[in-house]
């Protein structure tokens, strides 16, 4: 009983602070942490490469690397890759008899990196040794070591694109016995607040100097809620990888919030590279400009260098790359690439009922709705509270009538109810992660006193994913999601609100190792679970899983997507909700989107207006709102803000054919679905800092209203292109700089890049699903030379069918006045096969519209495939682009999307 009363105190402490906003000194800083003091901008002891161990065989080049004072020795290995990626590893050469552990590494098996990579290794040739340096060569990619001092130079096609302990601040602090009298800044033990951490294992932290010469900016390094370029952290706050669940986070902060991606992509006329280093421990990152250089230095607490440098050249090649060793994007279901209705909470299903039904009064598409903690038995999750939905099966059967889905949320804290089936379970098989005495741990979540999945464990992750088959998860139907939150994981009395880092894991890992791997582990088993019940319920070809994560390490985009957690219903949020999700894009985790609306608080009609406009190009779109908020439904605003919401979904709809497309590129070759505008322009200088307007794919240019009562953005429309208005279709000139451009409340600016052909579906439904048969419209924009190529990928956006190559992808291209459609050519190793969809052979074309057709004052006659001969419709004849000059519109051609054709325009004389 006292312990229940003092643990229901700790809870509404909790509560209570949760209240008054966000607590800067809950979360540490470089100057709480030692390892961050013991290494931030100070030199490290002198580190050489002994000259004589280092020789290249094959495809490695190894040496010896020693710390001079101390007298220890490291293993230092680097390795090139076909695609260009050199990776370096180096771990400590440990003497058993003086250490107290050994160093965790991520290993293939863990299923972080995918064990393919390992294979594509190709040798090095030496180009010369001599007792100072080696020079090794693999195809554009030179590297140099310097062994005195330990220097590492990378040159791209003859470009320094990056060098390694340049500025000497190399450090990796080698395992030691505890020795009385010898001082060693936080090494044995720590406290902050009230917490102590035990460090076992003494130092083991290392710090790397990476820099790159002639890059002005460098960007990536999720999650931080800042700009997109990362600024410089000198006197100031270093990046914090360390997934946290931060209550209400600020919008401009180098905080670490819920995910981490030790990723950095740096970006400079000419060349692209990327860094990542595979090591989930705590890690602090500076940043320092020195004229145009960029200066970085990587400092962790823990683990071993594993070091991949992705040489690219392009922007392109750098993801493709990074997708090599982490795996590109899951190919999601169609469904969760529509719109998400949610809020903490839909209270009973007679609100699930009327949330449903006011999509289809108000005529507003959507495809999910969600249900978040109260739907559950006393937040036991996978049970439901028998009261408020005492009938979840045919809820979700009803929703599924009209072709939507139904999501609930599961997180990983476990209620220590001896009642409970899935407590009972795991605390018999010892599946929690324990403390360091060897109990099961306790903290303090939702439910009040929860224990861990220990899901490191790849036995718990299967035991786990079993927990979702239909007979196992009573309630639940082949029409129900998931939703993982609170995976950092957040434990309300913890330090910093999570574990301690010396918790014991799977392995008698410490926690500090894996830290932010847990949430990419608790996400992997529970997305394995729907997959497996996908096969139950659906044989051969399966359901792909649909699961949300609140927290992320590289990986997660093989598994399902991510949102940047609990924002705030203002305009800043807004605005910083571009550079977060433009970092994950060219993080490899492009699936990610912010709630829209924002979390706490009430918007404004013109806010959530604004939001859903922007939100219609998120890649993932989702609706949610927190527990004390006003009910946001997009109807509860009155006109205009309804109809304004609803063009908005609207327009999210009739993309689907170009953004699922955009999604089948992120699953073959890891590309971003959001992209800066130096993705597309790299070699534009004046957009390498622009972050308030961005790219969707390669074709769409979205220039947000980021601010409340503005009547003009300042728009930025690339240089050396046309572009046509989506709305009007009228073409501007890029000017490659800011133009102030006049906005009403009808829409953002969004622009077609001339060039691009975008496949559409106009027709306004209910969800995907009713979509499905749907004719399409092709927009071909055209450049300055009057050419324009896009493409359409379909599957049957539901099952696994299309990896035994059940998909049609095809590829249209406008040259010379014709317009020609042909089967895709992915170009890519991955996929080797054609693949035929057979409904696809359904499907027509039933609209052409150019855009920027050279100027006739006659018109356009199409001859079609069968020889009739059609006139294109001038766009006045299109209310859309009724203004638009030189638009014209092909009406009702009927052409299929699964032949080839060719359709030809002739010009009236
Ligand atoms: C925190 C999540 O970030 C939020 O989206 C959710 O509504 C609450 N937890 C309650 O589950």
């Amino acid at each position: 009983m006292i312990r229940w009363i003092v643990s229901s105190a700790i809870f509404a402490i909790y509560l209570l602070e949760l209240s008054s906003g966000f607590k800067e000194h809950e979360f540490k800083k470089c100057k709480d942490t030692g390892f961050c003091r013991r290494h931030r901008t100070k030199s490290g002891p002198k580190f050489d490469v002994l000259h004589e161990t280092a020789s290249v065989s094959g495809h490695e080049l190894r040496a010896t690397l020693r710390n001079m004072d101390a007298g220890k020795t490291f293993n230092l290995i680097v390795r090139a890759h076909s695609s260009g990626t050199i990776r370096l590893l180096l771990d400590e050469d440990l003497d058993p008899s003086v250490t107290n552990g050994t160093r965790y590494r991520i290993s293939p098996e863990d299923s972080v990196t995918l064990p393919s990579f390992e294979t594509t290794v190709t040798p090095w040739k030496t180009i010369s040794k001599t007792t100072k340096d080696i020079v090794v060569v693999s195809g554009d990619v030179q590297v140099t070591l310097t062994f005195a001092a330990f220097k590492m130079l990378v040159v791209v096609k003859g470009k320094p694109a990056l060098s390694l302990n340049s500025k000497g601040l190399f450090d990796m602090e080698h395992f030691r016995l505890k020795e009385e009298g010898v001082e060693c800044d936080g090494c044995w033990s720590e406290t902050f607040l009230q917490f102590t951490d035990s460090k076992p294992h003494g130092p083991e932290a290392m710090s790397l100097d990476i820099a790159f010469p002639g890059f002005e900016h460098v960007y990536g390094l999720p999650e931080h809620a800042t700009s997109f370029a990362l600024k410089p952290t000198v006197g100031g706050e270093p990046y914090r990888l360390y997934n946290l669940d931060v209550f209400e986070y600020l919008d401009s902060s180098p905080f670490g919030l819920y995910g981490s991606i030790p990723m950095m992509v740096a970006h400079k006329v000419g060349l692209t590279i990327g860094v990542f280093w595979l090591n989930a421990a705590e890690m602090f990152v500076d940043v320092s400009k020195e004229g145009s250089n960029t200066a970085t230095q990587w400092i962790a607490e823990s683990g071993i260098v594993d070091l991949f440098i992705f040489t690219g050249p392009g922007p392109a090649e750098v993801q493709q790359q990074y997708a090599e060793v982490t795996g590109p994007t899951a190919m999601p279901q169609q469904f969760s690439v529509g719109y998400h209705q949610c809020r903490w909470n839909y209270k009973d299903e007679a609100d699930v009922h009327l949330v449903d039904s006011g999509f289809d009064e108000h005529e507003i598409p959507y495809d999910v709705i969600w249900l978040d903690i109260e739907h559950t038995n006393g937040k036991r999750y996978l049970t439901w509270d028998s009261h408020l939905f005492p009938k979840p099966i045919e809820l979700q059967n009803d929703v599924a009538s009209r072709g939507r889905e139904t999501v609930t949320i599961v997180d990983p804290h476990v209620k220590r109810d001896h009642s409970y089936y899935i407590f009972q379970e795991a605390q018999s098989e010892g599946y929690f992660v324990k403390n360091p005495q060897g109990g099961d741990f306790e903290g303090w979540c939702w439910p009040g006193s929860s224990s861990y999945l220990d899901v490191t464990n790849p036995t718990v992750r299967a035991w786990w994913a079993q927990q979702f088959a239909l007979d196992k998860y009573q309630g639940s139907t082949e029409h129900l999601y998931i939703w993982n939150d609170m995976n950092e994981p957040s434990v309300f009395n913890g330090p910093e609100i999570t574990m301690q880092k010396d918790l014991i894991h799977h392995g008698n890992v410490e926690h500090r190792d894996v830290h932010n791997l847990y949430g990419l582990f608790y996400h992997m088993g529970t997305a394995e679970g729907l997959t497996l019940r996908g096969y139950q319920t659906h044989g051969e070809d399966g359901d792909r899983p649909f699961v949300l994560s609140r927290a992320f390490f590289s990986g997660t985009q093989r598994v399902g997507p991510i949102w940047t957690g609990d924002n705030t219903a203002d305009w800043k949020h807004l605005a910083v909700s571009i550079p977060m999700l433009l970092s994950l894009g060219v993080t490899g985790l492009p699936f990610s989107g912010a709630d829209v609306g924002g979390f706490f608080g009430n918007p404004d009609a013109e806010l959530i207006t604004r939001w859903n406009q922007l939100g219609t190009y998120y890649p993932f779109f989702r609706g949610h709102a927190h527990l004390e908020t006003q009910r946001r439904e997009p109807w509860l605003f009155g006109e205009p803000a309804t109809s304004r919401i609803r063009a908005a979904i609207r327009e999210r709809y009739a993309l689907m054919p170009y953004i699922y497309t955009l999604f089948r590129h992120a699953n073959i070759s890891g590309q971003p679905i959001m992209r800066p505008l130096w993705f597309e322009f790299p070699d534009a200088k004046e957009l390498f800092h622009v972050e308030d307007s961005f790219l969707l794919g390669s074709a769409i240019l979205v220039s947000p209203v980021l601010q409340q009562g503005v009547d003009n953005v300042d728009l930025v429309l690339p240089k050396g292109a046309r572009w046509f208005n989506a709305h009007s279709g009228e073409e501007t000139q890029g000017a490659g700089k800011p133009v102030k451009t006049k906005v009403d409340m009808e829409s953002i600016p969004v622009y077609y890049k001339g060039g691009s052909i975008v496949p559409r579906r106009e027709r306004p439904r209910r969800s995907t699903r009713m979509q499905m048969k749907d004719p399409f419209t092709l927009i071909v924009a055209l450049d300055g030379n009057w050419s324009a190529a896009g493409d359409l990928y379909l599957d049957d956006g539901r099952s696994f069918a299309f990896l035994r190559g059940q998909y049609t992808h095809r590829e249209f291209k406008f040259e010379g006045l014709k317009l020609r459609s042909a089967v895709h050519n992915s170009g890519s190793a991955v996929v080797t096969s054609v693949g035929s969809w057979a409904p696809a052979q359904d499907l027509e074309v039933e609209r052409v519209v150019f855009l920027g057709l050279p100027k006739t004052g006659k018109g356009y006659t199409a001859r079609m495939p069968d020889g009739t001969e059609v006139s294109l419709e001038a766009g006045a004849a299109s209310t859309k682009f009724s203004q638009a000059e030189n638009a014209w519109v092909l009406r009702q051609p009927k052409l299929g999307v699964d032949a080839d054709w060719v359709v030809e325009l002739v010009a009236h004389k």
